[in-house]
């Protein structure tokens, strides 16, 4: 198997992080730049992406998706090192939920290949527009029309991961050849 094979067949999502391990300045530019390679429909390009590392911060906007939520005052993210939103504006780009859905996964596989675990946090697609979490989203430089599609919890795993099992080719493959 090659190496790209390799790192898309054995990423797997991280939900614990050395909490002490920083990743380089470096490393999250070439994560962020996988996304932006990623394709988008007709090039369109108009996603967003909002890169943090202050842990105030990223823990500031967990509380508040929390409490949008119902959560308990634990949620946290998965107290990741890095964040990486990816956004776009729904009205401008109706296909905006796939472009940045194709970037996140280019960054995970980026990631992983640099020996970063990741996982995809959902609960912002629901509460951006609560206004608590809207008013951090706008400080943090997220244009106001633009919804979050997903965002990457990204660090330095805590453990060896195990991973959730893939099904069996034969239920979700039909060949046709
Ligand atoms: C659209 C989407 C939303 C997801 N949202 C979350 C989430 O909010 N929290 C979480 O822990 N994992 C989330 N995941 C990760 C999935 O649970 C995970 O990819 C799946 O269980 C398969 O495991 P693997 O990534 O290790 O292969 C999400 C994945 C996708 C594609």
């Amino acid at each position: 198997m090659n190496e790209t094979l390799n790192t898309l067949m054995t990423r797997r999502s991280v939900r614990a992080f050395q909490t002490e391990k920083q990743i380089s300045r470096e490393d999250l530019q070439t994560i962020v730049d996988a996304g932006r390679y990623a394709p988008s429909a007709m090039n369109r390009q108009t996603w967003t992406f909002v890169v943090m590392q202050n842990q105030e911060q990223i823990q500031s906007l967990a509380r508040a998706v929390g409490k949008a939520l119902g959560r308990d005052a634990g949620y946290n993210f998965y107290l990741p090192n890095a964040l990486i939103l990816c956004a776009n504006d729904l009205s401008a780009n109706p296909m905006g939920v796939q472009d940045c859905a194709c970037a996140l996964e280019n960054m995970f596989l980026a990631a992983h290949s640099l020996g970063i675990g990741s996982v995809w946090i959902n609960q912002l697609y629901d509460t951006c527009n609560e206004p608590e979490v809207r008013r951090q989203l706008t400080s943090l430089g997220l244009p106001e029309s633009a919804t979050v599609i997903g965002c990457a919890a990204l660090g330095y795993a805590a453990a060896a991961v195990e991973g959730r099992p893939k099904k069996d080719a034969a239920e979700t493959v039909v060949w046709n050849l």
